[in-house]
């Protein structure tokens, strides 16, 4: 007989619940504060844009990062529902179609786009990896358009066949750039972020 709760253990793991004493709706907040420990990318009273941002978990930290000097713009497919502080702006649409006009209305000028866009998985790592490719790729071209110069740009991507080809096309727009697998993300998953520091 399957045991009920070996699913939900398998979940409810030292992050998770880490997460919920913070009152962060996810523990991919961790990844983020880590990422930020490292390499410092964002500062008070930047202007950030969030790719894929529910349940809103980056959103909040953030937040708190920027201060109230600073405004956080996030984008998902998905309506986020948490309260949010005053210099947080939300809007729900889906970044493979969004419009340039829609984009112009978020403002321009970002200092560092995040983005933690993820595909609904399939079980199949060629499938995963590819549609996880697509949403790189549009973050990247969001990035290039609303990034001021010697803005910063960070993102996850499965790895996968295109992994290289991203991360040298990252590379070519960006003075710097970085790979990082965050301890707190599952050692099964293929995701990895990279990061890239200076816009050309
Ligand atoms: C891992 S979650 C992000 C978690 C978030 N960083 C947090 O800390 O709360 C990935 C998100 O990407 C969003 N996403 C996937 N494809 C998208 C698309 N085409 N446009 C906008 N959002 C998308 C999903 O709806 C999902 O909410």
């Amino acid at each position: 007989m399957k045991n009920p709760t070996t699913k939900r253990n398998r979940w409810e793991d030292h992050f998770s619940r880490q997460a919920k004493k913070e009152n962060f709706p996810a523990r991919s907040v961790y990844k983020l504060k880590e990422i930020q420990h490292k390499y410092r990318l964002i500062k008070k009273g930047d202007k950030i844009l969030d790719l894929g941002c529910y349940p809103g978990s980056w959103l909040l930290y953030a937040a708190e990062l920027t201060g109230k000097e600073g405004l956080v713009v996030g984008v998902d497919r998905k309506p986020v529902s948490i309260n949010i502080p005053s210099h947080v702006k939300i809007y729900t649409c889906d970044i493979l179609s969004i419009e340039d006009e829609f984009l112009q209305s978020m403002g321009k000028d970002f200092n560092v786009v995040i983005s933690d866009m993820a595909p609904p998985t399939t079980g199949n790592k060629f499938v995963d990896a590819a549609r996880s490719s697509d949403l790189s790729r549009a973050a990247l071209s969001v990035a290039r358009k609303v990034l001021t110069p010697g803005g910063s740009f960070l993102c996850k991507i499965f790895q996968g066949e295109d992994f290289k080809t991203f991360s040298d096309l990252v590379k070519s727009i960006f003075n710097k750039h970085k790979i990082f697998k965050p301890q707190s993300s599952r050692k099964a998953s293929r995701e990895i972020y990279i990061i890239g520091f200076g816009k050309n």
